[in-house]
């Protein structure tokens, strides 16, 4: 299939184009720049061994889309392109509606104007609010915490009342946990703008030096060691999952809503142990008070996507650390940095990386 991949070169946009490549599909990319970095292309180009077009283009912007599918014959689109810091959101609300949610809509029109009725969506857990119960299954309640949470749920339902208004529009609700960790070759990971709000890349900028120590938000939850419980999920498990959700949805001619974690929780300091073995680096960190609006524990019952597709998360919570850490040994500044070796601790484990005869189109 050809397919149109919104926020291709962001983290997980980036890590599911090889694997739609991989899989044998052919890939379009449009992204705004907001929130990736144009270095992430040639890299990218390098390790799919295929020419692979980059339009930069931003979701809102209509003539833009419009003239993008009508250049290309697309079977379907993956939607990654959001913004999607919670904090952030909490200050502009009015940008993550525009962009996350004005953005979703103006796409969703380009579809059907060109005639394209099938989309896989970049949901999150967070639509669950704090849920009631782990794990937590799709049919969980839903509910919102901060207006980036609104804008997935909002999404969700924008699409779900397409697909009722169109019988033959189908879609692909992907609730992701906490994706981490980065493609094998050291060549893509997740780069993030400032100071990291997330753990994991927190973690790797205090091994590289560049933060002094982990703030660990609470350690008074009720949980195994005090801290926060999340379902980590390595990004290269989740690109696989994207690639499994869009065959699925075109071979069982179905729409779908599951979410996409290893069912297993992890607490913070069991990923800053599990971090340091993969390292051999020691992880400075204090543990403070609780951050607003965190739960204590939130982990899926991933058993949907299995039953439905035979997806299950492979890697553990060691291959995510080794695979963030080698990203972050490598690319101490991120995309800024050019590419250095690949770290002693991380050697072992490397992705095959093919020949780079892209052009750039855009
Ligand atoms: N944490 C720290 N210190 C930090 C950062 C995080 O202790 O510097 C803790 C948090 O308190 C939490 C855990 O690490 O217990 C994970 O926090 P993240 O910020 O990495 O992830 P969240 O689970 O808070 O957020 C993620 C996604 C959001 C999504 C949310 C709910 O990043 O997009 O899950 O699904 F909204």
């Amino acid at each position: 299939m050809r397919i149109l991949v919104c926020g291709g070169a962001g983290y997980i946009g980036s890590h599911t184009c090889l694997g739609l490549i991989e899989r044998g599909h052919s890939v379009v990319i449009a992204d705004s720049g907001v929130n990736s970095s144009p270095r992430v292309i040639p890299r990218l180009r390098r390790l799919a061994g295929v020419p692979i077009p980059v339009h930069r283009a931003d979701l809102r912007d209509r003539a833009a889309m419009t003239a993008l599918f009508a250049t290309y014959r697309f079977d379907a689109v993956l939607h990654f392109a959001a913004l999607k810091a919670v904090g952030d959101s909490c200050r502009r609300p009015l940008d993550y509606f525009d962009n996350n949610i004005s953005g979703t809509i103006v796409l969703l029109q380009a579809m059907r104007g060109a005639g394209v009725r099938r989309l896989v969506f970049s949901s999150s857990a967070t639509v669950y609010g704090e849920p009631e119960r782990v794990p937590v299954r799709e049919d969980a309640g839903l509910s919102v915490m901060n207006p980036y949470g609104r804008t997935k749920l909002v999404a969700e339902q924008l699409i779900g009342d397409l697909c009722t208004a169109d019988p033959e529009f189908r879609a692909a609700n992907l609730r992701y946990f906490n994706p981490v960790g980065a493609h094998a070759s050291g060549l893509i990971g997740e780069d993030p703008c400032g100071e990291p709000t997330n753990l994991m890349p927190y973690i790797c900028q205090v091994a590289v030096g560049a933060r002094e120590k982990l703030r660990v938000f609470g350690g008074d939850y009720p949980t195994v060691d005090g801290t926060g419980v999340r379902d980590y999920i390595h990004v290269v498990d989740l690109a696989r999952a994207h690639v499994d959700a869009l065959e699925y949805m075109v071979r069982a001619d179905a729409s779908v809503t599951v979410n996409l974690g290893t069912g297993r929780g992890v607490s913070v300091l069991e990923l800053v142990h599990a971090f340091e073995r993969a390292s051999g680096r020691r992880i400075a960190y204090e543990i403070v008070g609780r951050r607003a609006g965190d739960a204590a524990s939130v982990y899926a019952d991933p058993s949907l996507a299995h039953a439905l597709f035979g997806w299950r998360a492979q890697f553990d919570v060691d291959a995510m650390c080794r695979d963030a850490w080698r990203w972050q040994a490598m690319n101490p500044e991120g995309y800024r940095t050019v590419a250095r070796r690949e770290p002693a601790s991380s050697r072992g484990r490397r992705a095959r990386i093919g020949g780079s005869r892209a052009v750039d189109v855009v």
